[in-house]
């Protein structure tokens, strides 16, 4: 069925088709017409940062930025679902087109730039939203804020999401907000990571609930960068990362139409480079804080792998697009 859909939407815009889809699965998400892409999978429970995940597979941020969708993706059967990237204040993101489908390679640029209806809109959505699974809410800046002011659009986010999110994504790591991969080194870094920590233990003792605090990473990061941000999140007592966000990287897509468009690419061309990012990485943390693997996972192999390499849980975007709802099949079934 999927098959038939992708080919119709293929003919259109990228995004024209995914507000298409995202709009469809909004209308028809616990209705009987949810057949098309319900689908009954095994339970594969994983229990890791206090909670229990159906399986360990996850949509990725960025497909659902404001929560709009969380019970048709949930009948698809992923494991958990990330909503967001959310900022404090809707904002319109960047001009269009901004997404880009590289077919040759399974892969897309996109330079959305946290287009978002703002963290009030999306608390809405959840609490509206019957899933009673593992729900990551992944939070950033706005454009127009400061990057010397990040912490405190990263506090009121956390503060809004905290009581209805099962954890809570940090991204530090997309490319389509100036200066906000800045915020993966050095000084930046352990005062962002320190002052959400911080009110963290606040929330827990206000809600008398602990969600979990994850950091998103990106796969430009090299060794001793690396190295920096396991010893930052270890230090911090931050509870998990999350490796990785799209690329910069260009030389995976050489010589493809679209391949110069500006923004991060993602889907099966950025499988090698962010599995060797969540390899170095594992060596790291040691098992202190578990891993979610993520970037270019499209079948029950590379599945497999990114769970090999150290991850505990593992997430997926651009396959879905590529493959539909049977990808998620596949690779839970093959678990
Ligand atoms: C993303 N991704 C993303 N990540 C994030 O943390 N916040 C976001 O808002 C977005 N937005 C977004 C939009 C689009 C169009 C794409 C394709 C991706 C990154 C995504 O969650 C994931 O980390 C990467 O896409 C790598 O995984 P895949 O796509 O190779 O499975």
């Amino acid at each position: 069925m999927y098959s038939i859909i992708q080919k119709a939407l293929f003919t259109q815009d990228a995004e024209w088709s995914h507000d298409f889809t995202i709009n469809w699965l909004r209308r028809t998400q616990n209705t009987p017409l949810d057949w098309v892409y319900r689908q009954n999978l095994p339970a594969k429970p994983v229990e890791i940062l206090g909670l229990t995940f159906k399986n360990p597979l996850g949509l990725a941020a960025g497909l659902d930025k404001n929560g709009e969708c969380i019970d048709a993706f949930a009948a698809m059967g992923f494991g958990f679902i990330e909503i967001g990237t959310v900022t404090p204040r809707a904002q319109a993101g960047n001009d269009k087109p901004r997404m880009f489908r590289l077919p040759a390679g399974q892969a897309i640029i996109n330079r959305m730039g946290f287009n978002n209806k703002g963290v009030d809109n999306l608390v809405a959505n959840v609490k509206n939203a019957r899933f009673d699974g593992v729900l990551g809410i992944n939070i950033g800046k706005n454009k127009d804020t400061p990057e010397d002011s990040a912490l405190s659009d990263y506090l009121i986010c956390l503060q809004k999401v905290y009581e209805h999110a099962s954890y809570i994504t940090i991204n530090i790591s997309s490319p389509n907000t100036p200066g906000l991969r800045n915020l993966q080194h050095g000084n930046a870094l352990n005062d962002l990571l320190a002052g959400l920590k911080t009110e963290q233990l606040k929330l827990a003792d206000k809600y008398k609930k602990y969600s979990p605090v994850l950091v998103k990473i990106a796969p430009d990061l090299n060794q001793g960068e690396i190295e920096n941000m396991g010893n930052a999140l270890i230090k911090a007592e931050i509870d998990g990362v999350i490796a990785t966000n799209t690329t910069l990287d260009r030389s995976l897509v050489e010589g493809q139409p679209n391949a110069e468009q500006a923004g991060g690419l993602s889907g099966a061309v950025l499988r090698h480079k962010s599995q060797q990012v969540a390899e170095q990485l594992a060596l790291v943390l040691d098992g202190v804080i578990p891993m979610i693997g993520v970037g270019g996972i499209h079948d029950a192999m590379s599945a497999k792998d990114r769970i090999k390499a150290g991850s505990s849980l593992i997430q997926l975007y651009s396959s879905l697009i590529y493959r539909g709802p049977k990808v998620i099949k596949e690779i839970v079934e093959s678990l």
